[in-house]
């Protein structure tokens, strides 16, 4: 796809991440033109091949540190984009309680030097990278975006709920912005083509990695973590999203706010499928759909996990005009293809 001259740039902060580079491409799909942002402290140059192979052709990427504010403000001044999409933060739940100071100073700094230097250059749309660790364990399910924030279980995840407030105070203080945070649910599987994925950087914290590579051999077996919650399996219940999907919602958000004719909003949409699955039959739909026999034993519980949280996604389909079409045999099928891609390497 080549770029016209008058495509919509959109800055992408977090750009070579996994939900970045897939949305990335949704955007480059969609006729916008992205500029990414990125110091690969999570993520590798290679992730740049596979937007290439995808796109036939190479996209802007500059290597900064979003915090870097000369850095982002001689991007700004360079690249006259029209909205800015901002992934990038450490996500890691487990290190976020051992270095809290690392994760608030990263994870909240970048996010105050954007709405800092948006006004100043005219750029008013903002889509933020929230997510749905924010309901901790929601009292009803599915759980509504009117549903309280409880208290975050992790530095990670209180990062998430602090810069929502940070963007809705600063709306609230009449900066020229317009934002939605788009709660995540959990995102899995890879890109059809397999040039994209989740790359494995250590041992995967998030159950669909971990699964593969124990399927590819990597990993001897797979530990479920508990089994005696009060759920159909005993096993915990989760909204498992493909990322293609997650990667389309960015750009109806982009979409939804360049056509919101005010100067000021805010708002908050999950982004899942409305459906609430089980880590054994996550374990079971795998093995179904790739025919590997999965070796996994039943631990004890993870701290900190909440037994099931799965989204209601009534705003997402009505304000963004969009629904997540993948199902999960295909998102497992497409991790398995990205896995067995990698693992040849
Ligand atoms: C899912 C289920 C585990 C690994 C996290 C973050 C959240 C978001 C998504 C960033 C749980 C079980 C897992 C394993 C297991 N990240 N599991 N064995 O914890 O729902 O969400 O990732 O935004 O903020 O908190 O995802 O994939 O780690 O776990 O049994 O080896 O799988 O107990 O029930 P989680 P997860």
């Amino acid at each position: 796809m080549t770029p016209t001259g008058n495509s919509p740039k959109i800055l992408v902060t977090g750009g070579a991440g996994f939900i970045g580079s897939h949305t990335v491409v949704s955007l480059v799909e969609a006729g916008f033109e992205p500029v990414i942002v990125d110091d690969f402290s999570n993520s590798e140059r290679s992730v740049l091949d596979g937007l290439r192979t995808i796109l036939g052709r190479d996209v802007t990427c500059y290597t900064a540190n979003c915090n870097d504010s000369a850095a982002m403000e001689a991007i700004f001044q360079k690249e006259a984009v029209i909205g800015v999409i901002h992934f990038a933060a450490y996500k890691a739940v487990g290190e976020s309680v051992r270095l809290p100071l690392k994760y608030y100073r990263n994870n909240l700094d970048s996010l105050i030097l954007l709405l800092e230097l948006m006004p100043k250059y005219g750029v008013h749309n903002l889509v933020f990278s929230s997510s749905c660790t924010v309901y901790g364990q929601p009292e009803q399910l599915p759980v509504t975006e009117a549903t309280p924030r409880l208290p975050a279980q992790s530095p990670y995840g209180n990062t998430k709920a602090i810069s929502e407030d940070i963007i809705r105070d600063t709306v609230q203080s009449q900066a020229p912005i317009k934002a939605l945070a788009l709660r995540y649910f959990n995102p899995i599987g890879a890109h059809p083509s397999a040039a994209l994925g989740e790359l494995p950087l250590g041992v995967p914290a998030n159950l669909v990695p971990f699964i593969t590579q124990t399927a590819a051999g990597i990993r001897s077996s797979l530990t479920v973590y508990g089994n005696d919650y009060n759920t159909p399996d005993g096993t915990c219940i989760r909204d498992y999203i493909h990322v293609v999907d997650l990667a389309e919602a960015h750009v109806q958000a982009l979409r939804k706010l360049n056509e919101q004719n005010t100067d000021s909003s805010y708002d908050v949409i999950n982004i899942g499928t409305g459906r609430g699955e089980t880590v054994l039959n996550i374990i079971k739909t795998f093995e179904q759909e790739t025919g590997v026999n999965l070796n996994y034993t039943i631990g004890p519980r993870r701290p900190g996990d909440v037994e099931q949280v799965y989204a209601d996604v009534t705003k997402a389909n009505r304000d963004l005009n969009w629904t997540a079409r993948r199902s999960l045999a295909e998102s497992l099928r497409d991790a398995w293809r990205w896995q067995q891609k990698i693992s040849l390497k």
